[in-house]
């Protein structure tokens, strides 16, 4: 089953364009699904917009199995990938290990960041018969080492060690590429130059589709709403009016 999720996703290339979101909990995965998403992501960024952490590299294999299993029990009909977080790609046994467990948490693929750098922790997990997402670009889990979210591609050097990451993740097997905060031009140009699908976030509109982190799209995100977040929703402000209603008719019943 996750394997015809998977080449379906593949066989989008050139032909549909995919929209894909993140999952965090059961409710959430349940609605996205409903949309008809070929993807969803248990994404690391959860540690963020769900757990309060400052970073993504605070988050552990273990809460992310938690919400694996949460998104899971709404029996997606969309792939569901989970990112091994922060510590859990270090060497190919752990990489396998990591994959394993979210696997057996109810992932149905794993995304890992990183590109030739981690090729033989890629190779470990594909071996095993996981599917693998790629991510390349601005790497979230190394944002605090390079002090801050980043765009990269913009130097030649840049550029060529992009096409060369995302040439050998799809050689090496990855099913899809996500492009994080690529230069557009770049991210256009590994989309035409790999027979994978790309799919963007702040990467231009060349990709051959889009993910986005599910509370900035809706304005529900605690921090604020990254910039490549064109049009975002406002439920947050929704959601507190609804919250204040409700308690002025609590605290003051003879006033409603
Ligand atoms: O952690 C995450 O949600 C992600 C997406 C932004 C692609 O990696």
């Amino acid at each position: 089953m996750s394997d015809e999720k998977v080449k379906r996703i593949r066989a989008m290339k050139g032909r549909e364009r995919i929209a894909a979101l993140t999952a965090y909990d059961f409710a959430m995965a349940k609605m996205l699904d409903g949309t008809g998403l070929p993807l969803l992501l248990v994404g690391d960024s959860l540690g963020m917009v769900v757990l309060g952490y400052p970073d993504t590299t605070r988050v552990t294999l273990a809460e992310m199995e938690h919400h694996v299993r949460a998104v899971a029990r709404a029996r997606p009909k969309a792939l569901l990938a989970a990112d091994l977080p922060f510590g859990a790609c270090t060497t190919p046994a752990t990489a396998l290990e990591s994959a394993r467990r979210l696997l057996a948490a109810g992932a149905e693929a794993v995304k890992a960041e990183g590109g030739r750098n981690i090729l033989p922790q890629i190779r470990a997990i594909l071996g095993d018969g996981i599917a693998v997402l790629g991510h390349l670009g601005m790497l979230p889990q190394n944002a605090v080492l390079e002090g801050g979210y980043h765009i990269k591609g913009k130097t030649a050097e840049e550029r060529l060690g992009l096409i060369a990451d995302a040439l050998a993740l799809a050689e090496a097997g990855a099913f899809a590429l996500v492009l994080e905060l690529v230069a557009a031009p770049v991210a256009a140009e590994i989309t035409r130059q790999i027979s994978i699908p790309t799919i963007g976030i702040g990467s231009g509109p060349d990709c051959d589709g889009q993910i986005l982190v599910t509370t900035d799209l809706l304005g529900t995100s605690p921090e604020y709403i990254p910039k490549h977040v064109k049009k975002h929703w406002r439920f947050a402000e929704q959601m507190r009016a609804a919250v204040v209603e409700w308690k002025e008719g609590v605290v003051h019943p003879d006033r409603t």
